[in-house]
């Protein structure tokens, strides 16, 4: 069924041109990059979309923010607003800058947890999960089961399964579980929601156990989106109502700015009330990122981030938003074409193992998509599936992903329709000669996350 394409509520004022490689071309860089996307060069690809964080573009509003960003060292004009926007959109008392998401991680976990301690998550994010790590503490997911299955079309697939965390903090003990974290949308699930009700039901299991709950903000206005379309009781509400609605169930909030704040530099963190904790935090920011009124940003990031904060939210845009993601969605529908459904937030999850079944996990069909969308049409994705998860850390044996995908990534305000069709018909060509297509063999790769390094070769 054919949707209609959503209009871009804003008109293009300044450009950036990109162009196509040739088909030999195309073949010959990505052999040199080793079967590696991330080693290709930015210009040698025509629709990068390796990921939405950081390659956003911002508006005019914005880049004349840069032009007035205060750059003092201490108690700049741009920190104070930055502040005020974030009290006022989250709710929160304490609102602290940094360079991006993951060193809010870094601030914070170290404060919370250590060894023999569990943080329990809808899914952790790659970088989050890496924080517990190095706190000493362990990451266990505990999202809800249809997120397994890309065929099934529920409402809230990033929901946490909320009888399992129960189980779970019983089976490790209320002390030992430092901290949950509400991952909204769930990326790796595929930019799924977590519905309001969720929000609802597992504060109130952290509130009868006494442990924190933190967000992981990344996507918050996306998600919200989401609560508004999906979620009864809130389909007259406001995207700022829902998400003080959303940010009141929790502790704290981690956040990378990269994504739902269009910017391409920045990160927040939050803390409600509590003071001390966030005296702490305080420390550990001039400790890692520089003195607390820039959090490791220029004056004219903060600038920027404070005037996408509200941006984000803006109703008009996120329909066009989302509405990207469901055109380019129901073109694959209509070819057949699966992916995890409903469509996310900040992307389209395309399920390789079901477009390539004939190649088995150990072989990466996400890694080989990936490839194939590259050598059609210049496209850059990245897997994510087995490839990404690596080696078991014990065994060294390759683990075996729950999925199989290939995620296109749709950068904010960046490109059109006219792209968007390129995607869907590269994806469509790719089907058609599917059975030709190889898996591949790693040939080198780094002791960890070692997807952004490793050399790989096509099997015969
Ligand atoms: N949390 C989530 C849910 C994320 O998606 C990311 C980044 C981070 C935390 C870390 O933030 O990159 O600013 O340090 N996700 C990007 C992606 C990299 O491509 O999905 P960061």
């Amino acid at each position: 069924m054919a949707i209609k394409y959503i209009p871009e509520p804003f008109r293009i004022k300044m450009v950036e041109p990109i162009k196509m490689l040739t088909l030999e071309e195309r073949e010959q860089r990505i052999k040199e990059a080793n079967y590696n996307l991330f080693s290709l060069r930015g210009e040698d690809v025509y629709i990068d979309l390796l990921t939405d964080s950081g390659t956003n573009a911002m508006s005019d509003k914005q880049w004349a923010g840069v032009m007035i960003g205060d750059e003092a060292y201490a108690g700049g004009r741009s920190y104070f607003k930055l502040v005020e926007a974030g009290q006022e959109i989250f709710g929160y008392e304490y609102i602290q800058p940094v360079h991006q998401g993951r060193a809010a991680e870094k601030v914070l976990f170290g404060l919370l947890m250590g060894p023999g301690k569990y943080s329990i998550s809808n899914m952790h994010f790659d970088t989050t999960r890496a924080h517990v790590e190095i706190a000493g503490a362990r990451a266990i997911d505990c999202v809800v089961e249809e997120a397994g299955d890309p065929t099934l079309r529920t409402p809230f697939k990033g929901n946490m399964d909320v009888e399992k965390l129960e189980r779970l903090i019983n089976e490790y003990g209320k002390e030992n579980v430092a901290l949950v974290v509400m991952t909204i949308t769930n990326n790796s699930a595929g930019g799924q929601p977590v519905s309001i009700q969720n929000m609802r039901d597992v504060s109130a299991i952290c509130k009868k156990y006494g442990i924190k709950l933190n967000i992981d903000a990344a996507r918050y206005a996306e998600n919200a989106y989401f609560i508004k379309q999906r979620e009864e009781e809130f389909k007259d509400a406001s995207i700022k109502d829902i998400i003080k609605e959303m940010f009141s169930y929790a502790d704290m909030f981690t956040m990378s700015a990269k994504k739902d704040t269009i910017v391409n530099m920045g990160g927040l963190f939050g803390i409600k009330n509590d003071k001390e904790l966030f005296q702490k935090a305080k420390g550990n920011t001039i400790s890692f990122e520089g003195f607390t009124t820039y959090g490791g940003l220029s004056g004219r990031d903060l600038e920027a981030l404070a005037i996408g904060l509200y941006e984000g939210l803006d109703e008009d845009y996120l329909r066009y938003r989302i509405g990207q993601m469901e055109y380019l969605a129901a073109r694959l529908d209509d070819a057949g074409i699966a992916y995890q459904s409903p469509v996310g937030g900040h992307g389209v999850f395309v399920d390789a193992k079901a477009m390539f079944p004939h190649i088995p996990y150990n072989e990466f069909p996400g890694q080989a998509l990936a490839i194939e969308l590259y050598k059609e049409a210049g496209i850059r994705t990245c897997d994510i599936g087995s490839y990404m998860l690596g080696n078991d850390p014990d065994t060294g044996e390759q683990l075996h992903a729950d999925f199989e995908f290939t995620r296109l990534a749709i950068p904010r305000r960046v490109y059109t329709q006219a792209h968007i069709d390129i995607m869907a018909d590269a994806l469509i060509a790719i089907k058609e000669r599917a059975s030709e297509v190889k898996g591949y063999r790693i040939t080198w790769e780094p002791p960890v996350l070692r997807h952004f390094q490793a050399s790989l070769e096509p099997l015969k």
